[in-house]
């Protein structure tokens, strides 16, 4: 698992225990699937269609740099499923996992679409074209 994304909890990310309010975590990591799904599947119209059990596993507090990271565990037909962890960059130290994230492909008519893909793509797979000739 890539952990690419790096979050540094502020005052405004709070909750009234002074650790980091849940909301906002699940809002940070349900943009970071969305982004990876988008990728993965090269269409910007996709969809949140399932979370599974959100697992707090340790508190995060004002200054700690967490940082999110996500995978494809399946490729279905119109959807991805993803998992997500999310940790303290510094210790290591597990705050959240996600085990199921299921994202929809849609087409145009905003009804689910086969996407044709079938495994992780690569950054560097994904720009190999471009690079020709550069
Ligand atoms: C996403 C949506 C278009 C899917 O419609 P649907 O009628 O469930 O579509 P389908 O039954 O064809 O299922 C589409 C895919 O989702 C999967 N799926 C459906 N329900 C699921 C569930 N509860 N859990 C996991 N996967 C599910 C199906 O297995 C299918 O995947 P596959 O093609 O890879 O096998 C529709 O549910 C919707 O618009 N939901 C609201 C999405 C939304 O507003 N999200 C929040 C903001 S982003």
């Amino acid at each position: 698992m890539n952990f690419h994304t790096r979050k540094w909890v502020k005052p405004e990310d709070l909750n009234p225990n002074g650790t980091l309010f849940g909301g906002s975590l699940l809002r940070w990591i349900d943009e970071e699937a969305a982004i990876y799904a988008i990728v993965q599947l090269g269409n910007q119209r996709v969809v949140t269609k399932y979370i599974s059990e959100i697992n707090f596993v340790s508190a995060s507090r004002q200054g700690d740099i967490i940082e999110l990271g996500i995978t494809a565990t399946e490729f279905g037909r119109t959807s991805i499923t993803l998992t997500c962890e999310v940790r303290n960059k510094i210790t290591r130290k597990s705050i959240l996992t996600v085990e199921k994230m299921v994202f929809v492909n849609l087409g145009e008519d905003g009804l689910p679409a086969p996407h044709g893909r079938t495994e992780i793509k690569y950054v560097k797979d994904q720009f190999k074209d471009d690079d020709v000739g550069s």
